[in-house]
């Protein structure tokens, strides 16, 4: 990494200039370090959203919006997806390269026994109503799990931070299965040892005591590749978010209920179940005209879900893999879903839409993936606890590489303050 360049800022009212160095990464545009910004110039500087700011340096994954690039420790996700396994790719997040052979193995049983959820914790979903949003259980009920493994909470150790960052990406999957089975009515079902990640899942979600459960191949096929999409990408607002709280040494399990309360809003992770919604309202072909013109008319609230991105100024690269499979999934399952027809018609209407076209809105990773997890009879409302038991290995990926930072600091952003100037209070007797 370079760091020889420098950027310099002239403050023409103070008739100062000041140099700032730029840092260089492996790929991507450099960046203006404005660490001694405030001791130089006095200045600070606004970035509403974090546009223009990175806030850490990191290895894990790289975005380039124009090109439509996505990368995993440097490899491609189309590769990825095509040739991988999500458990594989939760390895290369956290480790930074692909396992070998026994060093899968090894993983993998490391984390299939560390798959059981406390049984004390099944008391706390009897405290939920039953019919409670399954992240509002999920954020909390992880959140919880630090008052359950004080051997892992020693942020000092990495041994201890390891079995955490394990924990989490085992029990995510068995506590979202217990949250849908909760409110379903149906008894909880233990995780299965016999069976891999995704397939585990599965059964824990669908299997009933009365019979086994016959799973068409391409229902875990689907799945697995959705969570290898969704697995990470970069600083996100909820990996952000984890990082933040991360940043501050709380313990990894509240850092990833963090995330997870950041995850369900509906311009993250919530957008999944907001597409669904969207395209069950819009209901038929000949109504997505009518869509595209509330979309582009500001003042009637409605964006179209699934489109658009801070980052991509391109198609999303993990869309067009997501457009592909969910062909696949509802020919092999014979499902004929009409919204299909309304998301293919809606999609061809924005590309070709001047608003979007000069917005460069393109659909992105939950345009199509509620489809998909429609046809495996996932309902609504787990759509977005899906993207969450995926992204978890990216959270403890961010988590771990945070640790490990000698530049890491607490954060602590500043603002501009537009309230009142200094005053003096006035007695409840005289106002
Ligand atoms: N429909 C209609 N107009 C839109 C949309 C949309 N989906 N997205 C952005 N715009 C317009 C926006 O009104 C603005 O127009 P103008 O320049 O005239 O004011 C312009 O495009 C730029 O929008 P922005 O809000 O400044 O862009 P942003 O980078 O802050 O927001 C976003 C990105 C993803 C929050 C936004 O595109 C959006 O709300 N999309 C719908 C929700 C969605 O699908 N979210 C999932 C994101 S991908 C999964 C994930 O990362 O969790």
């Amino acid at each position: 990494m370079s760091e020889s360049q420098s950027l310099t800022l002239t403050d023409s009212a103070a008739g100062k200039t000041a140099e700032f160095p730029l840092l260089r990464g492996t790929l991507g545009a450099p960046c203006v370090d404005i660490t001694r910004l405030p001791k130089e110039t006095g200045y600070f500087t606004y970035d509403p959203g974090f546009v223009a700011t990175a806030s850490c340096r990191s290895a894990i994954t790289y975005i380039d919006g124009d090109q439509g690039v996505l990368l995993y420790r440097g490899y491609p996700i189309e590769q990825l997806a095509k040739q991988s396994s999500f458990l594989e790719v939760a390895y290369l997040l956290m480790q930074g390269e692909l396992p070998s052979a026994s060093e899968f193995k090894s993983f993998e049983h490391e984390v299939t026994h560390h798959t059981m959820m406390h049984e004390a914790l099944k008391n706390f979903l009897g405290g939920f109503r039953h019919d409670a949003h399954p992240m509002a259980m999920l954020c909390g009920m992880i959140g919880s799990l630090a008052a359950f493994y004080h051997d892992s909470l020693d942020m000092e150790d990495p041994a201890q931070r390891r079995l955490a960052a394990i924990r989490l990406i085992a029990k995510v999957p068995t506590i979202a299965a217990a949250c849908y089975r909760y409110s379903i009515g149906w008894p909880n079902r233990y995780p299965r040892n016999n069976l891999e990640y995704v397939n585990r899942f599965l059964h824990m979600m669908f299997e009933v005591p009365s019979g086994p459960l016959e799973l068409p191949p391409v229902a875990a096929k689907a799945l697995d590749l959705l969570f290898i999409l969704h697995a990470d990408h970069e600083q996100n607002a909820s990996t952000s978010t984890v990082r933040l709280v991360g940043s501050t040494g709380a313990n990894p399990y509240a850092c990833v209920a963090a995330g997870i309360a950041a995850l369900w809003g509906p311009a993250h992770g919530g957008a999944n179940e907001a597409v669904l919604k969207m395209l069950e309202e819009i209901g038929r072909p000949e109504d997505v005209a009518k869509a595209v013109e509330k979309a582009k008319d500001k003042n009637s609230g409605f964006r179209l879900m699934g489109f658009g991105h801070r980052v991509y100024k391109n198609y999303d690269p993990r869309a067009a893999i997501i457009r592909e499979m969910t062909h696949k999934v509802l020919a092999d399952l014979g499902v004929n879903d009409p919204l299909l027809e309304v998301a293919m018609k809606l999609e061809e209407a924005a590309l070709k839409d001047e608003y979007f076209v000069a917005r460069k809105l393109y659909p992105n990773v939950d345009f199509y993936s509620g489809l998909i997890y429609k046809a495996l009879n996932i309902p609504t409302e787990m759509f977005t606890v899906m993207f969450a038991i995926a992204r978890t290995a990216g959270w403890v990926s961010h988590w771990l590489e945070q640790q490990n930072d000698p530049e890491a600091k607490i954060g602590r952003p500043r603002q501009i303050y537009t309230g009142a100037g200094v005053r003096d209070y006035v007695p409840l007797s005289s106002r």
